[in-house]
């Protein structure tokens, strides 16, 4: 479903300053209206989906406009800039390389991508052994089905080409990202394909039986023989309710695709890097998947994505067989570099883990004040999903969740547009620098929007 255009038409709201938030114009602001109106005219509808504010420049925690306002960024653009806006570290990262005259490099090697390779590689579990970088999360879902897939023709077992993914789940917008997504709206446009099917999501509100027999049954439900299934993927957490995996339905599912010869693929594109308050959101479950799609996180803010996988996946392909033209940008990689010393300097992993509870707490109060419009809460280190639905059901709500962003942005508090089913979840991910203070402020703010609902 497509989510509601935010109105442009300036509203007098009431004035705010503090540390991490400043209002004081109309939002949106008059003199940007023009600017958005020509995005309007000029690109697809579908990039109109934001609320109406002109970012301008970052820091920390908080982003600008030039107009004067600062927002405490619960967005992080969308799970992106960890680390915060305007790091110091990353700018160095980018100036630098751009200041030597290398802002590109096709596959050749660059001192970038070696220190980044070596470093993401030094971080990872056996057997996860070798890592691609390439560019969106996309292209990294889309890379692990094509390894599966082509390990099963490998095998000789041309059949053998099923990928198993979840309901709701979302691995991109391409059409194979599209087609192992979870939303049959969103792929209407891809057409069929009996090769990928999809099982209920164990988060205990659309799913309530999160056992992993439920797995079994639906795959058994739908005709589908375990063999013929050369791939699981799913996202660790399922960006649409913050709901990770239990541990023990990880625990099976890896014995199973071990029984089955399946791959297991984790989407980390949300959940790595430390969004969980582990490094990986796999740590949770403690096993370790064959193949890791990450991205956003993984540099903060510049395009940048990674395939992380075993020695004999990874090997399957030839020199130049699996590559793409921007495949390790020395510029981004030297970003993504900065990006994850300071995300181990700074201890960021551990302040996600341990700014879970005040995140969940706040969500929870928020959801106390709403009346009952928000029917579902969930999260894990620091990332929430509130979910807006119909009274006693699971049908989506989407018009309070759209209310409420509109009101957070007008008091100083930068979510994204709703996502999720039917549009009706909304998401708080701050950058994971964010403090105590801040993260108390901004839920504060949105407990008072609650309430006036
Ligand atoms: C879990 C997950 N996988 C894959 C993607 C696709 O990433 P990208 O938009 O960089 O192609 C996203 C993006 O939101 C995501 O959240």
């Amino acid at each position: 479903m497509a989510s509601k255009e935010f109105s442009l038409t300036p509203v007098t709201v009431e004035p705010v300053e503090t540390k991490y938030r400043k209002i004081c114009t109309q939002i949106p602001v008059p003199e940007s209206v023009p600017m958005m109106k020509k995005l309007r005219d000029l690109e697809p509808r579908s990039m109109g989906g934001q609320p109406p504010v002109v970012w301008h420049s970052g820091s920390d925690c908080t982003v600008s406009d030039a107009y004067g306002n600062k927002w405490l960024d619960f967005s992080a653009g969308v799970l992106v800039t960890s680390v915060g806006h305007g790091r110091p570290e990353i700018v160095k990262a980018i100036t630098d390389l751009a200041n030597q005259g290398m802002y590109h490099s096709y596959c050749f090697p660059t001192e970038a991508r070696i220190k980044l390779v070596e470093k993401i590689t030094s971080m990872l579990p056996a057997p996860l052994a070798r890592v691609f970088l390439v560019t969106t999360g996309s292209e990294a879902t889309e890379c692990c089905i094509k390894l599966a897939r082509t390990k099963s023709l490998r095998a000789g077992k041309p059949n053998k080409k099923i990928i198993v993914t979840f309901e709701n789940d979302f691995h991109g917008r391409t059409l194979g990202a599209q087609l192992a997504g979870g939303s049959p709206g969103l792929k209407d446009w891809a057409g069929e394909s009996a090769d990928f099917v999809q099982v209920p999501f164990p988060d205990g509100f659309r799913q309530a039986d999160t056992s992993f027999d439920v797995f079994e049954k639906s795959l058994a439900d739908q005709g589908i023989n375990p063999d013929d299934v050369c791939g699981v993927m799913g996202e660790t957490y399922q960006g649409c309710n913050a709901t990770l995996f239990p541990a023990a339905y990880g625990q099976a599912l890896r014995k199973w695709c071990d029984k089955h010869e399946a791959v297991l693929i984790f989407d980390e594109v949300q959940a790595g890097f430390g969004r969980t308050g582990k490094l990986f959101g796999f740590m949770h479950f403690g096993i370790v998947p064959d193949l890791v799609a990450c991205g956003k996180g993984i540099s903060g803010g510049m395009p940048l994505s990674a395939v992380l996988g075993t020695e004999e996946l990874m090997s399957m392909y030839g020199p130049g067989e699996m590559t793409s033209t921007h495949s390790a940008n020395p510029i981004c990689s030297a970003a993504a570099m900065a990006n994850i010393e300071v995300i181990e300097k700074e201890n960021l992993v551990e302040n996600a883990a341990k700014l879970e509870a005040v995140l969940l707490e706040g969500a929870k109060k928020i959801q106390a004040a709403s009346g009952g419009k928000i029917t579902h809460v969930a999260g894990t280190g620091l990332v929430v999903a509130m979910q807006f639905t119909k009274p006693g059901t699971c049908d989506p709500n989407p018009e309070f969740a759209h209310t409420m962003v509109e009101k957070a942005i007008q008091k100083g508090v930068m979510l994204f547009a709703p996502v999720g089913v039917g549009g009706c979840a909304i998401k708080i991910n701050p950058p994971l620098t964010i403090s105590e203070e801040a993260l108390r402020e901004g839920l504060g703010v949105l407990e008072e929007i609650a309430a006036e609902l």
